[in-house]
């Protein structure tokens, strides 16, 4: 199984770069399915239903959340009807949508959790503790598991996807915008990456427009960051996936321009 995971698509420009490659990738068929981090789609900040039904019909099977994930309000009646879109996991019981979701394509059962970091983020519960109770009922989880792990810190990233190593098909970690080079098969089978990039506008600040993100620096008044425009790329990762291990066989960066 050829699978495709995209980095935070933020704004327009990123849906645009994410609709041009992604369409033309499945209808070559050099892709299966597709994975992709949409917390910034909506103009950099979380995503609507419109925006999250154009990133479906340009070829993503499911989207991953984060942070961002209530910014945009009418989001929160779509989470329960909405089976695609998938909030980090261990958000504390009883918030809207979610952790974790599970689809067949072809015979081969494909499940996607999303898991949010606590090392320089807001609280939340173990995301440690959450992938093993999530993992303790590994067999309904299917024959592929992908874990987006949407953090800040590479030292908590990179030892999550070694605890998980061996008990998920790939892991990657999305949210700092920025493109890790350590893209690897760990020692039991699992394809790991530290950080997936970001989808848009590279002449920016981490996707945001860089005069207004510098004047926040300097003067640290409130501003409203605007979605930058120009250089714009999709990065993720292309993997091969063993259906019948669920181990990755191999994994190679994406950095696609417009
Ligand atoms: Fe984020
Ligand atoms: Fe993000």
């Amino acid at each position: 199984m050829k699978i495709l995971i995209v980095g935070d698509i933020v704004g327009s420009p990123g849906r645009k770069v994410f609709a041009n490659t992604v369409t033309r990738w499945k209808a070559d068929g050099k892709i299966d399915f597709v994975v992709a981090n949409a917390e910034n789609s909506a103009g950099g900040r979380g995503i609507t239903p419109k925006v999250a039904d154009e990133l479906f019909s340009a070829g993503a099977d499911i989207i991953t959340l984060g942070d961002h994930v209530w910014d945009q309000k009418d989001l929160i009646p779509h989470l329960a009807v909405e089976q695609r879109l998938v909030r980090p996991a261990n958000f504390p019981p009883g918030c809207p949508g979610r952790g974790y979701t599970s689809v067949v394509l072809n015979g081969v059962k494909i499940s996607v959790i999303s898991l949010i970091g606590r090392v320089f983020m807001p609280p939340n519960d173990c995301p440690f503790r959450c992938a093993d109770a999530l993992l303790r009922n590994k067999g309904a989880l299917g024959d592929i598991i992908i874990v987006d792990f949407h953090a800040e810190a590479t030292s908590e990233k990179i030892t999550l996807g070694r605890y998980l190593d061996g008990r998920v098909s790939f892991f990657c970690g999305t949210h700092t915008h920025v493109q890790t080079s350590d893209e690897t098969i760990l020692p039991k089978g699992t394809g790991y990456i530290t950080d997936l990039g970001m989808t848009g506008p590279k002449d920016s600040s981490i996707g945001r427009d860089l005069e207004s993100v510098t004047k926040r620096f300097l003067d640290n008044m409130p501003s409203q960051f605007k979605v930058a425009k120009d250089d714009v790329v999709m990065e993720g990762v292309l993997i091969s996936v063993d259906e019948r291990s669920g181990n990755t066989k191999k994994i190679k960066r994406i950095r696609e321009r417009l």
